[in-house]
């Protein structure tokens, strides 16, 4: 039996564990949740980084700022229709820009004054979430895995209101057990639970290069596909349409479009 065929399995014998949880009401935000809301970790993001990888965090790039803010409303319109949190951003295969997508739109939805996001590097393999922000990070996202940090140990607050980040330095070992572990699970209800309600934006590895997006799957509530124009190989991209046919496909997003805008950056 295949990676993917034993990943299948475990979908559908936790799917109805994992809709349990999405059928919990979620309140509106008001004005006493977000007066409690947490304070996190305070961290700082290096400039040179986020000018080298790309990352939005001011308008001096209109075109790309419009691309992720039309993603954006389209993810949150969904979201809302469906009383749905959390998504995990993947795509078919390595560098399609799924982190750069990832965090790009966290910052996007977290320009929506009242949207609060959390944004997850959950690519325990090749974590990059940290150096494309040029994040100072003590304890990560792994520690907490592994059993030698807390959860508020490792949520950072970089300084951009109502974003805050979990972060990994290096890879993990055994991340696909790390991923289907107890404390993986009570890290993501807590996440889902958090007031003010937040959106949870889950950076994924590619579908297809392991089974970690299928262990992680049933944890979230939609999957958004990477697509990166000229790069996405076709052969790969109709093979992830099988496995994806088991998850809730929520959107797709156009990386690297020739054809909207002068960035390279392009959307469903
Ligand atoms: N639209 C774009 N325009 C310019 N550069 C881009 C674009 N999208 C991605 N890149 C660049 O391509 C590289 C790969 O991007 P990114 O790390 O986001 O891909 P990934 O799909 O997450 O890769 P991996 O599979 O390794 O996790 C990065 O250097 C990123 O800055
Ligand atoms: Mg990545």
């Amino acid at each position: 039996m295949s990676i993917i065929e034993r990943s299948l399995e475990k979908i559908a014998s936790r799917r109805a564990a994992a809709n349990q949880g999405l059928a919990r009401p979620s309140k509106r935000n008001n004005a006493a949740e977000i007066a409690a809301a947490r304070q996190y970790r305070r961290t700082t993001m290096n400039p040179a980084a986020l000018e080298y990888n790309k990352i939005l965090v001011d308008k001096s790039d209109p075109y790309a700022v419009a691309a992720y803010n039309i993603v954006r409303t389209r993810l949150l319109q969904r979201l809302a229709a469906n009383k749905w949190s959390s998504v995990a951003v993947t795509g078919s295969q390595p560098g399609e820009g799924k982190s750069l997508t990832a965090i790009n739109l966290a910052i996007a939805l977290a320009r929506d004054e009242n949207t609060w996001v959390y944004l997850v590097d959950m690519d325990l393999k090749r974590p990059s979430v940290a150096t494309q922000l040029g994040l100072e990070v003590e304890q990560d996202l792994s520690d907490y895995l592994r059993g030698t940090a807390q959860i508020e140990d490792v949520i950072y607050d970089p300084g951009i209101p109502r974003l805050a980040v979990l972060p990994n330095r290096c890879a993990a070992e055994h991340p696909s057990e790390l991923l289907g572990s107890a404390r993986m699970d009570a890290l993501v209800e807590h996440l889902r639970s958090e007031r003010p309600k937040r959106v949870i934006i889950y950076d994924m590895p590619p579908l297809m290069s392991s089974d970690d997006v299928l262990t992680f799957a049933p944890r979230v509530d939609g999957v958004l596909m990477v697509v990166s124009e000229g790069t996405t190989d076709r052969k790969l991209l109709q093979a992830a349409r099988h496995v994806l046919s088991e998850m809730n496909l929520i959107g797709v997003v156009l990386n690297r479009s020739s054809s909207r805008g002068e960035t390279g950056y392009g959307y469903y």
